[in-house]
């Protein structure tokens, strides 16, 4: 990729989006709080029937199915934006699973998929998306989590996918800069959309009122709009939530730090 002397980000009006995970909870509500906003959407998903009915609910839409295992997704992200709008302004990777349970009882295969899909994929889909991203000055947004700020007991792998992702958001923001690419590292607490009840492996904790999803993607589509901002801490939902996150601290094998000091978020994912 070619350097380019690094610009404040332009404010594109109608911007192409591509969002990864467009069938799942977060996903959608972000495509749909981006739809109503003016965005031109790319929706993936790995499910042809589910990303039918989306793309149906939000017309001009166009859609790619695409499994973050595969090295090449993001070559179909690409050919699937370029055929559509010949462009795009802004990725926004919502593709994820969760594992719970104590390291020992989780098995390989489940610690290898964890990182695949929330880690692994990401890079490799970002990798393809990149000349057009730097062609549009375009954006990045990766949905981390909080735990990656706290990560939490019986989560030690999950934990360790978000914090991974976000370092290399870190990386990455600075890294891409002067390409004029804008990275965004988002960590949501806790969600209502169901995350929790379908974990890859083992069985859910204790959790507390989670987010409502349509807020989470009322935040994440008012920091894609301020073009200086590179991320969206656990605590930057509070304003939206603060009784709720406020009162989210933990007590001990139910969700401490390892110190053995509470945290906030026992039931953050
Ligand atoms: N919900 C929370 O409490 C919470 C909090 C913080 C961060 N997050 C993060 O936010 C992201 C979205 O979570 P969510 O709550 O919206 O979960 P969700 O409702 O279960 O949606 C997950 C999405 O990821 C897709 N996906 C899973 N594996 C994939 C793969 N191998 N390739 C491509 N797509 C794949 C799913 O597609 P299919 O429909 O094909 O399965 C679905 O669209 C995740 O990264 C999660 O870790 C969630």
């Amino acid at each position: 990729m070619c350097p380019v002397p690094s610009e404040p980000q332009r404010i594109i009006e109608n911007p192409v989006v591509a969002v990864v995970g467009a069938t799942g909870g977060l996903g959608w509500a972000i495509s749909r709080e981006l739809a109503r906003r003016g965005a031109r959407l790319v929706l993936t998903g790995r499910d042809p029937a589910a990303l039918r009915e989306r793309s149906e609910e939000l017309p001009g839409s166009a859609s790619a199915v695409l499994d973050l295992h595969d090295p090449d997704a993001g070559d179909r992200l690409v050919a699937a934006a370029t055929a559509a709008f010949g462009r795009l302004d802004v990725l926004v990777n919502a593709a994820g699973i969760v594992a719970f349970g104590p390291l020992a009882d989780t098995p390989d295969v489940v610690i290898e998929e964890l990182f695949l899909t929330n880690v692994i994929g990401p890079l490799w889909l970002l990798r393809r998306c990149l000349p057009l991203l730097q062609a549009s000055q375009g954006t990045v947004v990766h949905l981390s989590a909080v735990v990656a700020e706290q990560p939490l007991p019986g989560m030690a792998a999950y934990s360790a996918t978000k914090a991974a992702l976000s370092a290399a958001d870190a990386a990455l923001a600075r890294e891409l800069r002067r390409a004029g690419i804008r990275v965004l590292d988002v960590r949501p607490p806790h969600t209502n959309t169901g995350l929790h009840e379908r974990p890859l492996h083992g069985s859910v904790p204790r959790l507390a009122k989670g987010l409502d999803p349509e807020m989470v993607a009322r935040t994440i589509a008012d920091a894609l709009a301020e073009p200086k901002r590179l991320q969206l801490a656990a605590a930057d939902f509070a304003a939206e939530a603060p009784d709720r996150v406020a009162s989210e601290r933990i007590t001990p094998e139910r969700g401490t730090s390892p110190s053995g000091q509470s945290t906030q978020g026992v039931s953050h994912e």
